[in-house]
């Protein structure tokens, strides 16, 4: 495996592998890697020739009062688990590679898949995502790149973004790997101390609630997610941002749940933010509205 620091550098490798008709599978990190991380990684090492993953932790998708100094980082720990996976290439550049000086060019899709749900919290966040993804997509030039279904929405705009640009790349989403307890994982779990990880678990017992209630027959997408807020905790640490039924397509909110329909929320444990989605499995007998 290659560590390699410099765009120039992944330029070169990238030429000869192309002249060598290899194909390139593209696995984007910030790093920290968990088994959601080694997933992607094992998905695009078992469909590729080459399976390049990139390790940057982008400061351009942080807000200005969130975590990008506190961002968890283990550089040895992360090259170990890459290499076991099988990847060829780590990539992990630092900010004067990916954002030289007089570097001006952002890339923002302008829709209202971006504006809601995380894009509403997290203002300027997407544009960050969708700038780096560019810029890494354009140095690697993969045939497939992969994505967690975790960040549901990111996933969806790196969709349309690749469309939109005409970009020969398949993008590919792979399920969110779970805790045994179902947390999902996510990088930043580490924030949780032992107690507030025990309450991150309102998440996926969430999800579990509504699909038993979508069971049962509810199509209210009002109802329901009253019925989830009810069972959040009475506790002063946790805070709803979002829950929210939406078209798996537009991520656009449902006020009658549909057959393509996700379950998408975001909570607050203290000061970790923490996301979680999953279908909402309707019959497609039922009449769509
Ligand atoms: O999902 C992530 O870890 C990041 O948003 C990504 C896609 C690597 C871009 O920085």
């Amino acid at each position: 495996m290659e560590l390699i620091s410099t765009t120039r550098r992944l330029i070169e490798k990238v030429s000869a592998l192309r002249y060598d008709q290899k194909t390139v599978g593209l696995v984007p990190t910030m790093g920290y890697l968990h088994e959601g991380h080694r997933s992607l990684l094992l998905r695009s090492v078992a469909e590729n020739d080459i399976t390049i993953m990139t390790l940057f932790v982008n400061p351009t998708q942080f807000g200005a009062n969130e975590d990008l100094s506190t961002y968890p980082r283990d550089l040895e720990r992360d090259l170990e688990l890459a290499r076991h996976a099988g990847v060829d290439i780590v990539f992990a550049p630092d900010n004067d590679q990916m954002y030289p000086d007089g570097s001006a060019t952002w890339v923002e899709v302008d829709s209202p898949i971006t504006t809601v749900l995380c894009g509403a919290s997290r203002p300027g966040h997407f544009r960050g995502v969708t700038t780096i993804v560019t810029k890494l997509f354009g140095l690697v030039m993969p045939r497939r790149a992969y994505f967690g279904e975790k960040d549901f929405q990111q996933l969806a705009i790196i969709r349309r973004m690749t469309a939109d640009l005409f970009l020969p790349i398949e993008i590919i989403g792979c399920p969110i790997v779970r805790e045994s307890d179902g947390l999902a994982m996510s990088s930043r779990n580490s924030y949780l101390n032992p107690i507030q990880r025990r309450k991150g678990l309102y998440l996926s017992r969430a999800i579990a609630h509504a699909q038993e209630l979508v069971r049962q027959g509810e199509r209210n997408a009002h109802a329901l997610r009253t019925a989830l807020v009810d069972i959040l905790p009475d506790d002063p640490e946790m805070r709803i941002d979002y829950i929210e039924c939406v078209d798996t397509l537009t991520l656009q909110p449902l006020e009658t749940l549909t057959c393509s329909c996700r379950l998408i929320l975001a909570v607050y444990v203290d000061t970790t933010r923490l996301i979680d989605n999953a279908p909402l499995t309707i019959p497609t007998t039922e009449t769509k509205e």
